[in-house]
């Protein structure tokens, strides 16, 4: 259920009409596999913890994580209606059960301390600056105290070559790119209380730099 209005709201691939395709391109262009690997990998948890996925889309990665711990509860969250239909579908192809929300990141349904976890790749950029401060806010309540937050987004470009190929996304997402593209987020993470800030790992691909960043609500 959608908890405010979906102003500024940008679909997974920036217009509505393509977001059928975005498995294909994120697979083809992102270096997938190996970027969201890392971040399945970097995630500790107890074997029965519980995990979110923020702005899940087609569930690519919250099925992956329930495979990494199969007795965890694993929930996924998306905003869009239409990319939650493909990760129903994916997770229940998968033999995965995951619990899907449809809501907002800014008004996350969930109480105070749930989640051991939160995992969120290539969303952070969607947001305008002040709902990425919402956002950040709301996953700080929700952690647990010591809970982790792992973040993989479009980040400062490493090199020339990457700032080059960081356009399309600058293009298809608009303004709300700016503050991740300049390498904001860990300040932003900061802001909201979260400690132990760092970056993981960095990939090249065909549009610009992707940075993990994991983060711990302090004790
Ligand atoms: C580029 S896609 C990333 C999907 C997935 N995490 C992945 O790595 O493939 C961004 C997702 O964020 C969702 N989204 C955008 N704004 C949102 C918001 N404010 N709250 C929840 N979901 C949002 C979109 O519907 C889309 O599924």
């Amino acid at each position: 259920m959608k908890t405010e209005s979906k102003e500024n709201y940008i679909p997974a691939l920036g217009l509505d009409f393509l977001t059928p395709f975005y498995d294909l391109v994120v697979k083809w262009t992102t270096r997938e596999k190996v970027f969201k690997g890392k971040l399945v990998e970097q995630v500790e948890i107890a074997s029965n913890g519980r995990l979110l996925d923020l702005a899940c889309g087609t569930a690519t990665l919250t099925v992956a994580l329930k495979r990494r711990f199969p007795q965890a509860e694993i929930h996924g969250l998306d905003g869009d209606a239409k990319i939650l239909r493909i990760a129903r579908r994916k997770a229940a192809a998968n033999g995965a059960e995951i619990n899907f929300s449809e809501a907002l990141s800014t008004a996350l349904p969930y109480p105070d301390e749930h989640f051991d976890a939160i995992v969120t790749s290539l969303f952070f950029h969607h947001l305008t600056p002040a709902n990425k401060r919402k956002t950040l806010g709301e996953v700080f309540r929700v952690l647990k105290t010591g809970g982790t937050l792992h973040l993989a987004d479009w980040g400062k470009a490493a090199n020339i070559l990457m700032k080059a190929a960081s356009q399309p996304i600058v293009w298809l997402d608009g303004a709300t790119t700016a503050d991740s593209l300049q390498g904001r987020l860990p300040e932003l993470a900061a802001g909201a209380g979260f400690t132990e800030i760092r970056e993981t790992a960095n990939f090249g691909t065909f549009f610009g730099t992707i940075r993990i960043h994991k983060a711990r609500k302090p004790l």
